[in-house]
């Protein structure tokens, strides 16, 4: 569950992304199914675009537990350097490697020097920002010349059937998202002062024995509300309501047994600081 919170600073209540990603640091690995696979993928884009030598300069924005990190390194990438950046600072312990250093920060007003980067890379994590265009300035300030801007996040249209079953239990707007569509995306990165911009579709679907894993995988990684009001208060509410809502996310479905399908629209997001600016 994402979610809506306090007016005027954009859709999410940073502090509360820090607390529940902190939370969830210690058991997010066993959780992060979707994340390894993904991160994995942005690894596999970075080699792709890069080259299979020597990765230059890269940092990971929203590292988490170091998942893009590992999976570079099982690629036999190991960037030098490659700084790991988290807002939470259990997550940054958890990624911390002497040769992967990783530090507290936000991916909005990055604590990197300009014109210095051959990559910015991020996994899942900028649907958890505020402000993408000035993530996307942020990344422009930061790379070198002919840099490569690659990250994965998520697009509307994910978790569609969770949305679907909290309104039909809940009523009102579920507190799922709220995420940008293709079409904005695109615009964004079209007016980012990037070049070669492209927003290419990753999305994919998830399978679960039953709708409350999908609910107790989300909470496991730390994808709660993050300071929205509704029903539950942020939890998962009594019994009643838990059924009510494996019934509904059945019916959304069309399930009414055995697994049941996540959607989850991945995006990857792709672009290149221009070489002479
Ligand atoms: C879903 S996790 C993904 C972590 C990791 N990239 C992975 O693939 O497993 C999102 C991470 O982004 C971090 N995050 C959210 N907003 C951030 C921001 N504005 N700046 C830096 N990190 C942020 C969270 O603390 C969390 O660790």
């Amino acid at each position: 569950l994402f979610a809506t919170s306090p007016a005027g600073e954009g859709p999410f209540d940073k502090r509360a992304v820090g607390r529940d990603f902190d939370r969830a640091a210690a058991q997010y690995d066993t959780h992060a199914g979707l994340q390894r696979e993904v991160a994995g993928e942005v690894a596999d884009g970075l080699v792709a675009r890069l080259g299979s030598g020597d990765l230059g300069p890269l940092a990971d924005l929203g590292c988490g537990t170091g998942l893009l990190g590992r999976a570079l390194g099982q690629r036999g990438q190991t960037p030098r350097p490659l700084i790991q950046l988290d807002l939470a600072p259990a997550m940054a312990h958890r990624a911390h490697r002497p040769d992967a250093p990783a530090v507290v920060g936000d991916a909005e007003r990055l604590p990197l020097a300009s014109g210095q980067w051959a990559a910015v890379a991020s996994s899942l994590t900028l649907q958890w920002c505020n402000d993408l265009p000035g993530v996307l300035a942020e990344a422009r300030r930061a790379l070198a010349p002919g840099g490569l801007f690659l990250a994965a996040t998520v697009l509307d249209g994910t978790l569609t059937e969770l949305a679907s079953a909290l309104a039909a239990v809940d009523g009102g707007r579920p507190p799922v998202g709220p995420f940008y569509d293709a079409d904005a995306v695109r615009q964004i990165l079209a007016d980012s002062g990037l070049s070669g911009p492209a927003c290419l579709d990753a999305s994919r679907r998830r399978w679960a024995e039953d709708p409350l894993h999908v609910l107790r995988e989300l909470r496991g990684l730390g994808a709660t509300a993050k300071g929205a009001r509704h029903p539950g208060g942020g939890g998962l509410g009594g019994r009643g309501r838990l059924q009510r809502l494996r019934s509904a996310y059945r019916e959304v479905a069309a399930a009414p047994d055995g697994p049941v399908p996540a959607t989850w629209n991945v995006a990857f997001l792709v672009a290149w600081k221009p070489a002479a600016s």
